[in-house]
């Protein structure tokens, strides 16, 4: 990050102290870091610790700028690179969000052309208020990017859920990521564009069970967050998004149609029937095998060993990438693999007919199962990107743009 100039924006909330670390590394990185904050966070961190990070003075409130010497609102938003708000609580995502431009912090964000990246922290509750999440799903659709909140543990005793700051390293990527570091190139801003507008983009996400008796289930760790994401960002470029999820305990994208199954058969039915799409992406952590039978009634210990029946599921992926008749224009599929990744993700491509496969290290230390953050290869037919580590919903938006542009050019070739 070095001579990158970040703006952060300091909210009010206990997790107002985090940012005192989050100044020190991104200093570390060689990032210039400008620090505002609202008159709520200084009630939390003072603005001379601040400062004394940053080396910089601090900006509190819009009276600092009555002084002509002082720097003013708009040369503070522009003099940056990015803008980081940390800890974005819920009102200042709601002001955010309703354009308000009442204190120094507001006034600062209505008056960027600059990137935004807001990490949320509040109590799990606000945060789950239909109000913050229509704020929050606004905002993206202006462009600002969000990385977390976490769920866990609150300050508050017995509090826990959704809300919980994103970790430092994780704010790090993701302000890495807008950056442009290691070869990304900065993220377009979705602000008034709709890429996708026009697109139906079928996602398949979330594990599959698949039944041993009537009360039982083979299932695997995945979680859903990498596919829901995918139909969350497409949706947020203006596609008509359907998404067939196996069970999984998230909420439903905004603005996407969402068909519920348990099993893989179920999954390649929805499938079907949702075609024809212009893109498919195949998410889902499909079981490779069912029970042959499963039976009407739940199985007795017998004090016997019992072998379970297995015979394979329908490869989904390959059935449609494969397809002659209503094959996607773009087929993407996911491989998750713990050795070997590219060759094992190249391999794959071909073997089921994909255009694309974005492949990525499952091993147990990576943390990518069920974790926040990805770091992946992107594998098509013109060789293979590395991407940096990023969040979930940044290989989202990633992986849609290049497939908006892929739908864009195709389409101009064709005319
Ligand atoms: O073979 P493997 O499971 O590693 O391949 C992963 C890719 O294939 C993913 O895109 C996954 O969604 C898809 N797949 C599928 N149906 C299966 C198995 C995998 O669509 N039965």
């Amino acid at each position: 990050m070095k001579q990158q100039r970040i703006l952060l924006i300091i909210g009010g909330g206990i997790a107002a102290y985090k940012c005192l670390d989050l100044v020190r590394r991104l200093r570390d990185e060689g990032a210039c870091v400008r620090a505002v904050m609202t008159r709520a966070a200084t009630e939390f961190v003072t603005p001379l610790s601040v400062a004394g990070l940053t080396n910089e003075r601090v900006f509190t409130d819009l009276f600092d700028l009555n002084d002509e010497h002082e720097i003013g609102h708009i040369r503070l938003s522009r003099e940056a690179d990015l803008i980081i708000v940390a800890p974005a609580t819920a009102d200042l995502i709601a002001k955010m969000a309703g354009g308000h431009a009442d204190d120094l912090a507001s006034t600062v964000l209505m008056a960027t052309d600059k990137p935004v990246l807001a990490a949320p922290a509040m109590n799990p509750r606000m945060w789950l208020n239909p109000a913050t999440q229509r704020n929050v799903v606004a905002l993206k659709g202006d462009g600002i990017r969000f990385v977390g909140p976490n769920t866990g543990e609150m300050a508050e005793r017995d509090e826990a859920g959704p809300g919980r700051l994103a970790e430092v390293p994780e704010i790090m990527a993701a302000a890495r990521a807008i950056l442009g570091e290691g070869g990304v190139p900065h993220v377009t801003r979705l602000r008034s564009t709709r890429p996708l507008a026009g697109r139906h983009v079928l996602v398949t996400s979330g594990p599959t069970h698949e039944p041993i008796d009537p009360v039982r289930y083979i299932a695997n760790r995945s979680s859903g967050r990498q596919g829901h994401a995918v139909a969350a960002a497409a949706a947020r470029m203006g596609a008509r998004v359907t998404l067939v999820s196996g069970p999984v305990a998230l909420t439903d994208p905004p603005g996407t149609s969402v068909v519920r199954v348990e099993t893989a058969e179920e999954m390649l039915a929805a499938v079907e029937r949702s075609l024809p799409a212009d893109v498919a992406v195949f998410a889902a952590a499909v079981a490779d095998w069912r029970t042959e039978a499963a039976p009407g009634n739940k199985l007795k210990k017998t004090g016997e060993k019992h072998a379970l029946n297995l015979v394979e599921n329908p490869d989904i992926l390959a059935t449609i990438g494969k397809s002659s008749e209503r094959r996607p224009p773009l087929v993407i599929g996911f491989a998750a693999e713990t050795r070997d990744v590219v060759a094992y993700a190249a391999k794959k491509r071909r073997a089921k007919g994909a255009d694309w496969i974005v492949a990525n290290d499952v091993s147990a230390n990576t943390g990518v199962l069920g974790g926040a953050s990805n770091t992946v290869h992107l594998v098509t037919e013109d060789g293979v990107e590395d991407w940096p580590t990023m969040a979930k919903e940044d290989v989202a938006e990633r992986l849609m743009l290049r497939a908006a542009e892929f739908l864009r050019r195709s389409t101009a070739a064709a005319e």
